[in-house]
């Protein structure tokens, strides 16, 4: 089983992908991470000497190959990769994805200001100009996590109760 979590910048999607993974007794997978490790770059540079579209090509590749991936794995998505061609619709061919659903609020308040510098997109907003980019961003790329095989709600749900619900779902299906 492939299960993918999608979901916006700074939802969560890493750190609840590595306490599923744990608990289920799969392997964890963060995209963003592995592309960082193989390129020798920070994304920050990657999208700054690169571009977009080529971190976005690196980003299909891979999950190409985790659809080769004989293993159980939990992938953490970066937050844009719903968005590039038909990324969800391979995704939910190749396993199951579930998107986190947080606000641009909570999701503010969560970052810190590290979390900001290191994603390019974020960088160098203040406090009001972050919460209304992201809103608007986020509106924007709803219609693409909504592909998703399930939309769980985090904004009231803790990262144990999110990661239960997954699994139900996840053994339900199988
Ligand atoms: C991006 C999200 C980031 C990273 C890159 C672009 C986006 O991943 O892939 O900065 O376009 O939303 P996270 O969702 O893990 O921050």
């Amino acid at each position: 089983m492939k299960i993918f979590l999608v979901g916006y910048m700074g939802c969560g999607k890493s750190s609840l992908g590595r306490k599923l993974a744990k608990s289920a007794g799969m392997r964890f997978v963060d995209m963003d991470a592995i592309i960082e490790e193989r390129e020798g770059a920070a994304i920050s540079d990657i999208f700054r000497y690169e571009g977009e579209e080529y971190f976005r090509h690196k980003e299909r590749e891979l999950i190409e190959e985790l659809a080769l991936a004989d293993d159980d794995v939990v992938i953490s998505t970066g937050g844009g990769a719903p968005t590039w061609q038909d990324n969800m619709q391979r995704m939910n061919s190749i396993g199951k994805s579930f998107y986190l659903r947080r606000t641009a609020q909570q999701i503010a308040s969560r970052l810190s200001p590290h979390g900001r510098q290191k994603r390019p997109k974020l960088r160098g907003l203040n406090d009001e100009e972050l919460v209304t980019f992201m809103t608007t961003n986020m509106a924007e790329r709803e219609p693409y996590y909504a592909k998703a095989s399930h939309c769980i709600d985090c904004l009231s749900n803790s990262d144990e109760e999110v990661i239960r619900k997954i699994l139900s779902i996840v053994r339900e299906d199988e």
